[in-house]
């Protein structure tokens, strides 16, 4: 279904497939685009009804490494089944992709963190729902470097903001940040042996409790905070960093 897209890049090395998170726009990473493939039209998905998140995969190259920028992704919260979820990760690897960057939008769980800072998950953890199909722990393969901090990432499934009673406990399950993706993609590339690294861009302040947190908020800082990711993300690629 997807083969005719290799040919993009065909002799060349696999690409690095990225994939940003909510607001996260990650397109100045493509010095070229060669093309282009919705999420219907590759995956067979529909995409994310959610605002930030584009629902394409773009095909291009950094630096002159070839790169697949799935721009946004869908969510358990959306009412899409976990296979669908993690079915993005496939349709990277029938591209060709072995080496992936997960991003997100996370909230901060220490108060060391500010809005903008980009973190290195060193270890996924998910909130204890009943029948979650993926492990309650698990390690990305790889540590970007050149992050803020680096930490335990704990998965809430959303699509409310927590309390400040789950704030408590994820803080006490050692959580540094909070977020409502990635985990069945992660668990998708460990079985499918792509390599993956997560990198976080924090949006907001979870031990503030003085104001309201808004998905248009959480979109305007990831969306400020894009070109420091995309930068950072290209000295990766590029292997400058
Ligand atoms: N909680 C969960 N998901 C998020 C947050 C948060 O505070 N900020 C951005 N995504």
């Amino acid at each position: 279904m997807v083969s005719d897209s290799l040919d993009v890049f065909s002799g060349e090395a696999a690409p690095i497939g990225v994939v940003s998170g909510s607001g996260i726009n990650l397109r100045s990473l493509l010095d070229e685009v060669c093309g282009e493939r919705s999420f219907s039209d590759a995956a067979g998905i529909s995409g994310s009804g959610i605002v930030g998140h584009d629902g394409l995969f773009i095909f291009g190259r950094c630096g002159g490494v070839p790169v697949i920028l799935q721009a946004g992704r869908i969510h358990v919260y959306e009412g899409h089944a976990p296979a669908q979820v993690a079915s993005t990760v496939d349709t990277l690897y029938d591209f060709g992709v072995r080496k992936v960057i997960l991003t997100n939008a996370v909230g901060g769980l220490d108060s060391s963190l500010s809005p903008g800072n980009l973190v290195a998950a060193s270890r996924i953890e998910t909130w204890p729902y009943r029948n979650h199909p993926f492990p309650a722990s698990m390690e990305p393969d790889l540590i970007v470097p050149g992050c803020d901090a680096s930490g335990t990432y704990i998965w809430m499934h959303g699509p409310c903001y927590e309390t400040r009673a789950e704030i408590h406990a994820l803080q006490k399950m050692g959580g540094l940040t909070v977020g409502m993706s990635l985990p069945l993609e992660l668990a998708r590339c460990q079985q499918r042996k792509i390599s993956a690294g997560v990198v976080s861009c924090v949006t907001n302040d979870c031990t503030r409790h003085d104001e309201a947190l808004t998905h248009r908020q959480v979109v305007e800082t990831a969306t400020k905070a894009s070109r420091h990711l995309s930068d950072l993300l290209r000295r990766y690629i590029v292997g400058r960093a």
